[in-house]
Formats: C-alpha cells, sequence, structure tokens
C-alpha cells in the first residue's frame, strides 16, 4: 500500500531534506536558482493546509480582485513551482480547442491536427485575438517562469530551506498552516483519490507513514517550524488555515495589509462570496475537476472534499488519537507553536 511517488529523497543545504518526487530531485538546483522579484508572492504550504484557498485569494487581491479572469484555470493563473507542467499545458490546450471547435466552426480533427504538427504553438497569438478569447498562458516549462510577467504568484510546497536564499529579503512569503491532525486525514483522502498515488491501505498505516516523514513534502514539522522561527520577517505572513475558517474577511484584510492591497467594501464581500466553500468547490478554475478528465483523478470523490476543522474527530481511534498527540508534543516542545484542533 505505500505511495507510489516516494522515489527520491533530496539532501539539500542548509536546513534538512524533504521526500519528494524524481522530477523534483532532477529540478531541485534550478529551483533553489530561481531568481525572486521583489513583486512576486510564494504561497508556501504543506499539502492539504489550504493551499488553493488561499492561492486564489492572494491572485485576487495581486490582480485587483478580476473575477472575470479568475475563470482561467488557477493553475495556469499561479504556477505550481516544482511541478511537472504537463497540467498547465494539457489544461491551456483543452480550453482553446474546444472554444476553437465551437467558436470558430472548425472540423475537431482539423484542429486536433493543428496540435499535433506544433502549428498552434505558432499561430497561437492571431487565433486568440480573432477569437478574443483570454485562456492564459500557460507555463511549460521552468525556463518560462523567467519569463513570466509581473506580479507572479507562486504555489509551492517546498520548504523556505529548499528556496533561494534571498527569497525572504526579496519577495513576500505567505505560510499557510492547518492542524496535522486535519492535515493527516485530507491528505490521506488525497492519497485515494488520486490514481498516481492509489493508496489502498487504511487512515492508521497512512497516518504512520506521515509520522514518519515517508510522504511527499516531508516532514511535517521541520517544514512548519522553519517558516514559524521566521514569522516576524517583515516578508513572511503566517496564517493557520483555522483562522480563514474563522475570520475569512478578517484574514482577506490581513493578508491584503501584507501584500499592500485594499479591496474596497464592494470587492471584499465578493471575495467572501467566492472563497466560501460551498462556492469554492463548485468553481470549475480552482476545484481541480480537470484531474478527472486528464485521468489522474478516481471518478469518487472530490479535491475539495469538507473544509471542516476537526474532521479528525470523525476518523481516529482514541489509540491513534494519543499517539499522534504523542508525535505533536514531542515535535513541539521546544517551540511555543501550537494548533486550534477544533472550531
Ligand atoms: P479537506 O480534505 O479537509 O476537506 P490544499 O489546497 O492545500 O490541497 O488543501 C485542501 C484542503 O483545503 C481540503 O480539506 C479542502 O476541502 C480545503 N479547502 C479548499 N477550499 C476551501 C474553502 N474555500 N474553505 C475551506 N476549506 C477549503
Amino acid at each position: 500500500d505505500f505511495p507510489s511517488y516516494t522515489d527520491g529523497l533530496v539532501e539539500a543545504s542548509p536546513g534538512g531534506y524533504i521526500t519528494t518526487t524524481q522530477v523534483f530531485a532532477e529540478n531541485a538546483e534550478n529551483i533553489y536558482n530561481l531568481k525572486p522579484r521583489p513583486d512576486d508572492v510564494f504561497v508556501l504550504t504543506f499539502p492539504k493546509s489550504g493551499t488553493t484557498w488561499t492561492q486564489d485569494l492572494v491572485w485576487l487581491l495581486m490582480n485587483n480582485c478580476d473575477f472575470e479572469r479568475s475563470k482561467i484555470p488557477l493553475v495556469i493563473r499561479s504556477p505550481f513551482l516544482e511541478m511537472n507542467y504537463y497540467v498547465p499545458k494539457a489544461l491551456q490546450e483543452k480550453y482553446e480547442r474546444d472554444a476553437i471547435v465551437s467558436k470558430m466552426r472548425l472540423p475537431a480533427f482539423l484542429v486536433d491536427l493543428m496540435y499535433r504538427f506544433n502549428i498552434m504553438d505558432v499561430v497561437r497569438p492571431a487565433v486568440m485575438k480573432i477569437m478574443n478569447l483570454v485562456v492564459g498562458e500557460a507555463v511549460r516549462d521552468l525556463n518560462q517562469l523567467e519569463r513570466m510577467k509581473s506580479p507572479r504568484v507562486f504555489k509551492t510546497h517546498l520548504p523556505l530551506y529548499l528556496l533561494h536564499p534571498e527569497l525572504l529579503e526579496t519577495s513576500k512569503v505567505i505560510y499557510v498552516a492547518r492542524n496535522p491532525k486535519d492535515v493527516i486525514v485530507s491528505y490521506f483522502h488525497f492519497h485515494k483519490l488520486m490514481n498516481q498515488h492509489k493508496f489502498t491501505g487504511d487512515l492508521e498505516s497512512f497516518a504512520d507513514y506521515f509520522m514518519k516523514d515517508r510522504l511527499y513534502s516531508s516532514p511535517y514539522f521541520p517544514h512548519l517550524l522553519d517558516a514559524w522561527t521566521k514569522r516576524h520577517h517583515p516578508n513572511l505572513l503566517f496564517v493557520f488555515y483555522e483562522d480563514l475558517k474563522r475570520d475569512l474577511r478578517g484574514e482577506i484584510l490581513k493578508i491584503g495589509r501584507f501584500l499592500g492591497k485594499y479591496p474596497n467594501e464592494h470587492q471584499l464581500n465578493r471575495m467572501v462570496e467566492h472563497l466560501r466553500i460551498d462556492k469554492f468547490a463548485n468553481n470549475k478554475s480552482v476545484n481541480f475537476e480537470h484531474y478527472r478528465w486528464l485521468n489522474f483523478m478516481s471518478p469518487d470523490g472530490r479535491f475539495i472534499r469538507k473544509g471542516k476543522t476537526g474532521d479528525w474527530k470523525n476518523h481516529f481511534s482514541p489509540e491513534l488519537n494519543a499517539r499522534i498527540d504523542d508525535w505533536m508534543k514531542s515535535n513541539l516542545k521546544d517551540t511555543d507553536l501550537s494548533f486550534i484542533t477544533e472550531l
């Protein structure tokens, strides 16, 4: 039942290691050296901590609450720094293809041939102009990140210690943390959902893999504590998922102040509405339903699942809960970091 992606352990200096994919291992140095810009924003998280939610929130703030453009898939608007770029490319092409077929009334096979023989790469700007179509420009490789227009909003699950050494001196970083009990449950469901993981074990064994740092992006505590110790840095904002749940409006304003963005009352109301779990789960640009037609995701279950704090109570046996409490206690003993585990 072991998740299949744990094919690389990357050593990094300074600060430690991460369990990661081979693709990242091959690119680690290039990513470490990617030059940060003063107007870049990095949404940095351990997986399942509210990344997508915060990423769309930040993108809206950085783009003057352009709800029209926010319909472009988030993976195109805001690159996932260390992941392979197949998804945004495939998604951009699907959107373009469907629009070209329906708007220009061209036979589908002809359009498919244009992609097949890379003709689209040449004629894309003209076609987009003729159709007045905005699908965004997908980042297809790491080099393209250098050419991407500012302001760039990145998603990354890399810990600070694997990112450019001058990142904090240069760009803004928003670190989102979520209590580990809900992260474990959310990550467990994600591993069942994703075809590439196809995790077949139970929650008990999954939690063991989690606590033994065997899962993608592990280890969890060094990831968090590295950011926690830097939380007073003027370019780092440490945000809790549970605070977003408790007071979304207040957290939008706080993140806005950090970024120097001040939405007006109307924009703020719209943002709160847009980011509410029920709306968000049905928003095609963020809910990862495209993973299904890419055959990455099983037919059952959803990427945006419950969005609750305290769901672990529906999953943990008293014994498992006690073991996780011990693990948390031993990892938190030298810090003043604490978590809210129920609301
Ligand atoms: P659950 O699996 O507990 O429901 P990430 O984006 O880092 O992968 O995090 C995914 C988690 O954030 C999922 O948790 C998902 O439901 C939750 N989430 C996503 N959008 C949310 C929203 N608008 N409000 C509350 N939780 C949200």
